[in-house]
């Protein structure tokens, strides 16, 4: 068609993506071009912000490498990989789920670990942490076999591929549950931190007003043929920042309290001072497994 109007432009590429041969495709593209034509309309947007928006866009995939992935950090910061995460579980975005989004700093290929073993492959100040897990299937029957991989950053706030001083894989591992559908492992117990500002989703972060800070956290994915995988992530209670956080991925189902220890024998004798505990239940559903692409491939190296 002869475009005459603004509103032809719509109509004309609609009518073009009529012919895309793949269904899925087809509807989503079409979506897509109407919830973005429709965006342009109500915010009126100008051919300057345009211009910075394409600009906004480059950067993201600019400041991606192999150790950093900008491009999924946006997204945790509009809601987008956590809207994805939510709608996607818990029977189709209908019930509380434990499935969380991945974040930008899921590795491949972390160390497989026996059972109670610790995270630390380079030495990590910070209180003991002594988590014990269970996976159970929808009947709250225990799971047996699902690879669970863990990780998490330092109390300073660093993931290993974030710092160059961190051994490859710290704080980085994957257990199997055993036939009560039980795992565990020892770590340091993680502090909150910030996420980077030194990109484009900072000056996005900036724009908002809001501080960049998520809660303490530990990551969790779990993985087994015949359920669907999930990834997931557990925070204190005790956080302040559970209600504000940077990435909008606190979920009721997903707080949990951190049991202190002042005295008493720990798990583990060289423990001397206070130590936590957590224990908690994940849920998995019948479905597809299938591993995520991996957000990062690499640590960072030493400048
Ligand atoms: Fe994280």
């Amino acid at each position: 068609m002869l475009i005459e109007s603004q509103e032809d432009v719509t109509t004309a590429v609609l009518a073009g993506l009529e012919g895309t041969p793949d269904a899925r495709i087809r509807e989503i593209l079409q979506s897509l071009v109407r919830h973005l034509h429709g965006f342009i309309r109500e915010t009126r947007l100008t051919e300057r912000e345009f211009q910075q928006a394409v600009g906004h866009v480059i950067a993201l995939g600019q400041k991606t490498t192999a150790s950093h992935n900008e491009v999924m950090l946006a997204c945790g910061t509009l809601g987008v990989s956590n809207l994805v995460a939510l709608l996607n579980n818990g029977q189709g975005g209908t019930r509380p789920t434990q499935a969380n989004n991945l974040g930008p700093f899921w590795r491949e290929a972390a160390p497989h670990c026996k059972d109670g073993e610790s995270l630390l492959r380079s030495p990590v100040a910070g209180p003991p942490l002594f988590f014990k897990g269970r996976v159970l299937d929808t009947e709250g029957r225990p799971v047996a076999g699902v690879e669970v991989d863990v990780w998490h950053s330092t109390p300073e706030g660093l993931y290993e591929n974030q710092d160059p001083t961190q051994a490859e894989m710290n704080l980085r591992g994957v257990f199997t549950t055993l036939a009560e559908g039980t795992f565990s492992f020892r770590s340091v117990r993680p502090a909150g931190y910030p996420v980077p500002l030194d990109g484009p989703t900072g000056a996005l972060i900036r724009a908002t007003g809001r501080h960049n800070l998520r809660p303490a956290h530990l990551h969790f994915l779990l993985y087994k043929p015949g359920y669907k995988t999930i990834a997931s992530q557990v925070y204190p209670a005790d956080d302040p920042h559970l209600e504000t956080d940077s990435q909008y991925g606190v979920t009721k189902a997903l707080v949990v309290d951190y049991a202190l220890h002042e005295d008493g024998p720990a798990p583990a004798p060289d423990v001397t001072g206070p130590w936590y505990s957590i224990a908690f239940d994940f849920t998995i559903e019948a479905g597809d497994a299938r591993r995520p692409r991996a957000p990062i491939t690499a640590k960072a190296m030493a400048a």
